[in-house]
């Protein structure tokens, strides 16, 4: 389970005459998100989506508020500079480093991300992309429980199997496509076996007809995984209110930013396989362009 509790970001920042500036990215959200479920997170652009999602990884402190994944805190990166380990004492209020056990008991948790422009590294093949994040995940790991070379391999080519790219194992992402690439982002966030998937609009870059196959990609793995006792909590970004709607559970609709919060949290409560064109879910995406359609129409009633 994840919870999020009155989570705020504030940013400062210099403007061009020089003065101290504040934004604010994220006000106030709670969200309590059950195991197995998959969330949505719709609203205008730089209403602090990405920034919200990003707390939730781990990658950004929120500056108020915390992230407790299966009761346990959520905390971000260890500080490597003078100035980040200050903010950091202040933050978690302590004197020395060992103090409060922040440094010894930091949890690990089984997120894994896929960002909003495709993380894949362009000089790896498919195979070599997957294989270097199941590294990353043993390394942590006492030498006798570490898998070998051939086992990371083997498991590589296992999970590019199922996002449909047998074959492509050798090829390098710019020999692929736009959806290819896609489904190798996947692969390496599901080799990792994770909990939890946050996703910032996944699937953005591809076209019509590949997107639609890449929802029912996901939602095919995602209910594999529920069917092996380890239900995968899935977060999405996303700015397509039927690619929402048809995928999640639930729908949560952020206000305009900056300074995004929690407006409406919309239940999907429609069993599945689910059919596009079901009027169930039609009605639920009308309603949600209803409420997007109203901020647009009451910002820009105060901008003229
Ligand atoms: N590192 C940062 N420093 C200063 N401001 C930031 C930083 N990151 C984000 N912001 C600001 O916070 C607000 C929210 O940004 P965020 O990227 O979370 O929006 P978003 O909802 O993901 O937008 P989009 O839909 O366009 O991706 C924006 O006004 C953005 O300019
Ligand atoms: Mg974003």
């Amino acid at each position: 389970m994840i919870e999020a509790r009155s989570i705020s970001k504030f940013f400062s920042l210099v403007n061009e005459k020089g003065l101290a500036e504040g934004l604010t990215a994220v006000l106030n959200v709670s969200l309590t998100i059950p195991d197995g479920r998959i969330v949505s997170l719709l609203g205008p652009s730089g209403c602090g989506k990405s920034t919200f999602l990003e707390i939730l990884a781990g990658l950004q402190a929120p500056t108020d508020g915390e992230i407790r994944i299966d009761g346990r805190l959520v905390l971000e990166p260890l500080p490597s500079t003078r100035k980040e380990m200050e903010e950091y004492k202040r933050r978690y209020r302590f004197i020395s480093p060992l103090a409060n056990g922040v440094f010894t008991d930091r949890p690990k948790h089984d997120i894994a991300m896929i960002f909003q422009d495709y993380a894949v590294f362009p000089w790896m093949t498919a195979l070599q992309n997957v294989v270097f994040v199941l590294r990353l995940r043993s390394a942590g790991k006492r030498r006798s429980d570490r898998p070998s070379r051939a086992e990371m391999e083997e498991k590589a080519g296992f999970y590019l199997s199922k996002v449909g790219l047998a074959g492509a194992e050798n090829k390098y992402p710019a020999q692929l496509s736009g959806g290819m690439r896609q489904r190798l982002a996947l692969a390496r966030a599901l080799s990792v076996e994770p909990k939890i998937i946050l996703m910032d609009e996944p699937f953005a870059a591809v076209d019509a007809l590949q997107r639609e196959r890449l929802q029912d990609d996901l939602l095919y793995l995602w209910e594999e995984a529920k069917g092996n006792a380890s239900p995968i909590i899935i977060v999405m970004v996303s700015h397509d209110v039927p690619e929402a709607v048809y995928l999640s559970d639930e729908v949560v609709i952020f206000s305009p930013g900056p300074g995004g919060t929690v407006r409406n949290r919309i239940p999907v409560d429609v069993p599945r396989p689910r059919a596009r064109t079901d009027p169930e879910i039609v009605a639920i995406q009308e309603r949600i362009f209803a409420i997007l359609q109203y901020d647009i129409n009451q910002e820009s009633m105060y901008t003229i």
